[in-house]
């Protein structure tokens, strides 16, 4: 099985979608180790109770980004991670370390990339009256949330939503779209190739609602 690492800050909605997930495709990966930059994350908790190893790397105890990432990167390689898996990671990441990993690092946005890059992407969605909203899974690249889409879901934006209505839509279709790209990926049918996601043509019939 391929080895994955995946990178939280938060709550870890995401991080278990792809726990389940796994759990009926052990042949086809393990997750090998969680990390969180935040102590109190309660993704550790879940990947805790998952039986994951996990590593809390505390950002705030190191002088710079590039010490930090260096501190990731070494755990990262020290389970001879295929691929990294940023879920709510809410780091900005040095361009050493985006190279390091690059074709083997996702990172899945709130958004409907290039649309509403960085922080609070519903509520400037409802703010710019827009009608659509969703989610994005990429590669990641050194351009902050700008590397190549592989996959994006829509949601309705509906005048009776607000920030957190929006989010949680959002939170629905994220946990069907990502354990699929990571499915994807580990089964070699997605990759990077000359800054584009290149999947192969039989993912395009998965039989899924996004
Ligand atoms: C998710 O909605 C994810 O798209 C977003 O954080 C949330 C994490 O939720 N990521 C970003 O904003 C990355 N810039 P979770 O901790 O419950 O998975």
């Amino acid at each position: 099985p391929k080895r994955i690492a995946i990178l939280i800050s938060g709550s870890g909605s995401n991080l278990q979608a792809i726990i389940d997930h796994q759990k009926s495709h052990s042949d086809l990966y393990e997750i090998a180790l969680v990390i969180s930059n935040r102590p109190n994350a309660y993704g550790l908790v879940r990947a805790q109770n998952a039986g994951i190893t996990t590593k809390v790397i505390d950002h705030t105890e190191y002088e710079s980004r590039e010490s930090f990432d260096l501190q990731l990167q070494s755990e990262i390689d020290a389970v001879n991670a295929d691929l990294v898996v940023l879920a709510g990671f809410m780091r900005i990441l040095t361009p050493t370390f985006t190279k390091h990993y690059l074709g083997k690092m996702l990172n899945i946005h709130p958004s409907l990339l290039p649309k509403y890059t960085g922080l609070h992407t519903h509520k400037r969605a409802i703010e710019a009256g827009d009608l659509k909203h969703g989610l994005s899974v990429h590669f990641v690249t050194p351009e902050l949330d700008g590397g190549p889409v592989i996959l994006q879901a829509e949601v309705d934006i509906e005048p009776k939503d607000n920030e957190a209505s929006l989010a949680e839509k959002v939170h629905i279709q994220e946990h069907i779209a990502y354990p699929l790209v990571v499915e994807w990926f580990v089964k070699g049918n997605l990759s990077l190739k000359d800054n584009q996601a290149w999947l192969n043509q039989s993912c395009l019939n998965t039989p899924v609602l996004l």
